[in-house]
């Protein structure tokens, strides 16, 4: 624990139900490409997450890992900068769940707001199952694994974050007990020496007495600082600035993506259940096709009718692709009928594929060598196994599991 920063370790995960589309590139690979170099992250493919939703269909999940390894790939996330791996190669995934859901209430998991919503969006499947139910636990266990500190997610996925908090407090407090910890713990405090010491005891305080997370970060850099004491000690300190225990699971944050929800060829989210996206590999054939066909402002039924940007789901676009100037252009453009449609969503074309062109590029490589993406999950997948590992080690013997 003590050797492995959590402030810096970073986990997130897709699940592989389909082909990437610019939504996803906007809201959450860009985001990745730049992390990559700020944190130690871990890139998830979690197949069994898809299982959950699509046990039925479970012959597409292969074929989806394989291209959306191969879509992270091209969007720039890099595996000599990244983990990327596979879940279920990793089953260290599987027992951390396991021991997780000795104690995790039925009710918080019925509570779960994806739960019942998510069930009746996807209706037709049948999803009063046990391992569905248990979807926000293997979450949880998918970043417990890590001991992240932070997991970027889009605003849907907050819920599922939280629960992995709570699940993370409540381990602690039930096996992160130790005998005379409180002493311990002010034994450690002092041996920081006067001087961190005090400084320490006022971070703790004002965290716990007034929920300041800055003080609650400051301290955790202080300790980390501390190089003289012992692996015992920094986990006791950690410990006592949240709570009365070890620290054995971190709680993780997220750290919410900005970027708006992605609107579609039709004016819809952009989802790849519809057939309303943009996939980032496409050609610039397909894109110039699929944007050509895009429904415009249903006012406009000629050449010569005035138009309103707001109501076309072309003008969004715009907002998201186009300089200020083309933004103008077509805004005006529009209201006066002094341009087409087609002419309007010209520009557009250009800009898309010219900003997904780098991606195609990219993915030639490995379109043309899957042994390669194999290699690479294969070795994201043992980098992900040797943290594992560290912390089954830990979470087995706090629950009293180190008999051997
Ligand atoms: N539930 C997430 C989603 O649907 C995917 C996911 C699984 C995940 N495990 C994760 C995201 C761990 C972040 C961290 O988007
Ligand atoms: Fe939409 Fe542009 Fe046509 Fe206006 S001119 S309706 S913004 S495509």
């Amino acid at each position: 624990m003590s050797s492995i920063d959590f402030q810096r370790r970073l986990v997130s995960g897709m699940r592989p139900t389909g082909p990437l589309h610019l939504g996803h590139y906007h809201g959450v690979l860009k985001d990745w490409t730049r992390l990559q170099h700020e944190y130690d992250c871990f890139f998830c493919l979690v197949d069994w997450h898809a299982l959950t939703t699509h046990y039925e269909s479970s012959a597409d999940i292969n074929r989806y890992l394989q291209e959306m390894a191969i879509d992270w790939l091209a969007a720039g996330v890099s595996p000599s900068s990244a983990t990327l791996f596979v879940q279920s190669h990793v089953p260290e995934h599987a027992e951390l769940h396991l021991l997780l859901s000795m104690i995790c209430p039925l009710g918080w998991l019925e509570r779960v707001p994806s739960y019942r919503e998510l069930q009746q969006r996807l209706q037709g499947r049948e999803l009063d199952t046990y391992g569905f139910l248990g979807y926000p636990l293997l979450q949880a266990a998918d970043i417990l694994l890590y001991r992240a500190g932070l997991v970027p997610v889009g605003a849907d996925q907050l819920p599922h974050v939280e629960f992995a908090r709570d699940i993370a407090r409540r381990f602690n407090h039930l096996y992160g007990r130790e005998e005379d910890f409180e002493l311990k713990a002010e034994a450690a405090i002092r041996r920081l020496g006067k001087k961190a010491s005090r400084l320490y005891l006022s971070l703790r305080k004002s965290y716990q007495e007034q929920g300041d997370v800055e003080a609650l970060n400051t301290a955790q850099a202080l300790v980390k600082e501390q190089q003289t004491i012992t692996i015992g000690d920094r986990e006791r300190l950690y410990g006592f600035l949240e709570g009365g225990g070890k620290l054995i699971l971190p709680e993780p944050r997220a750290v919410l993506s900005d970027t708006p929800r992605f609107t579609g060829l039709d004016g819809a989210k952009m989802s790849n259940s519809g057939s309303n996206a943009i996939f980032l590999r496409d050609t610039p054939q397909q894109i110039d096709e699929k944007i050509r066909r895009m429904p415009t402002d249903p006012a406009r039924v000629h050449r010569e009718d005035a138009g309103e940007p707001t109501r076309c789901p072309v003008w969004p676009m715009h907002l998201t692709h186009s300089s200020s100037d083309v933004c103008q252009w077509a805004e005006q453009g529009c209201r006066s009928a002094g341009i087409g449609c087609l002419e309007c969503k010209a520009p557009l074309i250009d800009a898309i594929a010219s900003e997904l062109a780098p991606l195609r590029e990219r993915a030639l490589d490995y379109e043309q060598s899957p042994d390669l993406v194999r290699s690479i999950l294969a070795e994201g997948a043992e980098r992900a196994r040797d943290e594992a590992r560290d912390t089954l080690v830990e979470v087995r013997q706090a629950m009293g599991l180190n008999h051997r």
